[in-house]
């Protein structure tokens, strides 16, 4: 969480900052802020709000070095005080972090400083300045083995010199017009450039005007290849009002991509143990709905499988098998509780492959052994097109796996349409206090991701239960102000799940079907159909467009939910 970018050289630095965080947004939006050199010293500028608000604030600044941030809070709360950049205690050295120092606290109660934040960065930059080495670069990797936690970081100095720097949080330097960058995603760097350097865990880099120098841990000069970066999606120029409604409206695009790459590829290159026993599933968020749906077709393939949330699984009891595949999956390729089981699997020898949508990220690296999506740039905070991408490529990796025919995929595909949720139902939700979506098996799985969807975006109660559970005790919850989304799709289920519906009416609550089955006497809205173990993919983007609509009517920015951000890089 939180983005970083600094800049230095003759170009226009400061419109490239805020253009650059503006891309950054997606990963914290609490506040923002910049330093630059004004009349010798260092200036920073820093507000609560988004980049728009800094935007207004910076207008005329000019600056040929500019460090920026946009943050997501973990130490301390949304104000300016917190805001980033921080300066030192002499204000000679400003920083912007991405990231978590652990025993800030113990480095804090060491200096005597005036703290003008509750924020573990400032700390961070204390620490920096108060290294005895003859030169910034030296001084910064001194700090770095003081600290326990995680950060990518930009320091400017008052020199008007760039210190850049990561351990565990993603940090990308690229030369742009002449000029140098540091930034937390490629994102900010395309259309920019073709080319950039990664930085691994504890490397280091000095960003001056005339170039840039690349430092390992010990200090040492070191030489760093390019590598190339992929092109980013646009906006289709149909729906382009927010990246949440573009996303969704890339659906066909996205299947249709998945099915050409594996048609053509297939999925050889992917490493199983020799006599795979089970196959197991990691993620968080919407991946880990996923990972749910992708657990029931493997165990439709004869294999044992499982799915954990990732946050859960490595701090528990699991006991590994060095004949399963554990399968870590994630949009960014970046999600901190992701990581570090997929670091924890890495140690115990098990096998491990990575279902993600980024180019060289930190997943696909620990892994060695990749999946890719094909969803294209996801920029809106509530995942949707790459849910799909991952439902789809699993489900076609489950084909591969069990020598079954992939016609059922094509057709699925081929048929594929957006299923618009209606502006009267819509309406019709809105009066409610409480939704609770109810499906059974696969449907329940997109229950789930519904009630994600909705409440992630909407702000409103939500929950999602396998009906068979409601009268276990969550039919409590059902009055006149609740409405239940009932997802029926599966056939082997339906006259039970009928009967969980007609319990829930029993109880004054109103009901709202999703259905590719007409079923008399309920607010139904139809989807089209496929194969029933295909059926999420065809029942989840009207829901994904319901939580849209919610959104939009309640008068919220589905881009930039509260509290949340998309690349959830600290625990
Ligand atoms: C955040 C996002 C979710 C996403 C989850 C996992 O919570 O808001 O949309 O599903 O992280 O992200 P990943 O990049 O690992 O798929």
């Amino acid at each position: 969480m939180c983005g970083i970018c600094a800049c230095i050289g003759n170009f226009l630095c400061k419109d490239f900052i805020i253009d650059g965080l503006k891309k950054l947004e997606y990963r914290g939006y609490d506040s923002a802020g910049i330093s630059f050199i004004d009349n010798n010293a260092l200036k920073v500028i820093k507000t609560v709000g988004d980049i728009d608000a800094l935007s207004k604030l910076a207008e005329g600044v000019k600056a040929d070095a500019i460090i920026g941030h946009t943050r997501w809070a973990t130490h301390g709360g949304v104000t300016v005080e917190n805001a980033h950049p921080h300066l030192s205690k002499s204000g000679k050295l400003a920083i912007v972090h991405n990231g978590v120092i652990e025993n800030y606290k113990d480095l804090k109660a060491q200096m005597d400083v005036e703290w003008k934040s509750s924020t573990d960065s400032e700390v961070f930059v204390n620490l920096i300045e108060r290294q005895k080495e003859d030169c910034l670069i030296r001084k910064v990797i001194s700090a770095s083995k003081k600290v326990e936690g995680s950060f990518a970081i930009a320091l400017l100095s008052a020199d008007g010199e760039i210190v850049a720097g990561r351990r565990e949080n993603p940090l990308y330097i690229a030369e742009v017009d002449g000029g140098f960058v540091a930034t937390s995603d490629l994102y900010v760097l395309s259309e920019k450039t073709e080319n950039y350097f990664a930085l691994e865990n504890d490397e280091f880099a000095v960003l001056k005007k005339s170039g840039v120098e690349f430092y390992d841990k010990n200090g040492e000069k070191i030489a760093k290849k390019q590598q190339k970066i992929e092109k980013f999606n646009k906006i289709s120029a149909k729906f382009k009002n927010t990246h949440m409604e573009s996303e969704i409206f890339e659906a066909k695009d996205v299947l249709e991509k998945t099915l050409d790459f594996y048609l053509k590829y297939g999925f050889s290159t992917i490493k199983i143990p020799k006599n795979l026993q089970e196959i197991n599933f990691i993620a968080c968020g919407t991946a880990y709905h996923s990972g749910l749906v992708a657990a029931e077709y493997f165990k439709k393939i004869g294999l044992p499988s499982h799915t954990y949330i990732a946050s859960e699984f490595r701090y528990g009891n699991e006991v590994l098998n060095l004949n399963a595949l554990y399968v870590f999956i994630s949009q960014s390729g970046e999600t901190a509780d992701t990581i570090a089981s997929a670091k924890l699997i890495k140690e115990s020898g098990c096998k491990m492959l990575a279902v993600t949508n980024t180019q060289n990220c930190f997943l696909n690296q620990i892994c060695q052994n990749v999946l890719p999506t094909f969803a294209g740039k996801e920029i809106a905070v509530a995942s949707t097109k790459a849910y799909l991408a991952q439902v789809f490529s699993l489900y076609l990796f489950a084909c591969f796996l069990g020598g079954r025919d992939v016609k059922e995929a094509s057709d699925a595909v081929s048929k594929f349409e957006i299923v618009d949720f209606p502006d009267s139902l819509t309406q019709y939700a809105l009066k409610f206090k409480k939704i609770i979506f109810v499906g059974r098996g696969l449907d329940y799985i997109t229950a789930l991701e519904a009630s994600l969807k909705l409440k992630e975006i909407s702000y409103i109660n939500s929950i999602a239960i396998a009906s068979g559970e409601l009268k276990h005790g969550t039919l409590a919850l059902v009055d006149n102000e609740t409405l239940v989304v009932g997802i029926l799709t599966q056939q082997k289920t339906r006259e039970k799940f009928l009967t969980n519906l007609e319990e829930v009416k029993a109880r004054g609550g109103e009901i709202l079907l999703v259905s590719n089955c007409i079923e008399e006497g309920y607010n139904c809205l139809t989807l089209p159909n496929c194969a029933e173990d295909l059926m999420p993919i065809y029942s989840v983007v009207p829901l994904q467009i319901f939580a849209l609509k919610m959104c939009k009517k309640l008068g919220f920015n589905p881009d930039k939910p509260r509290n949340l951000a998309k690349s959830v890089t600290v625990e």
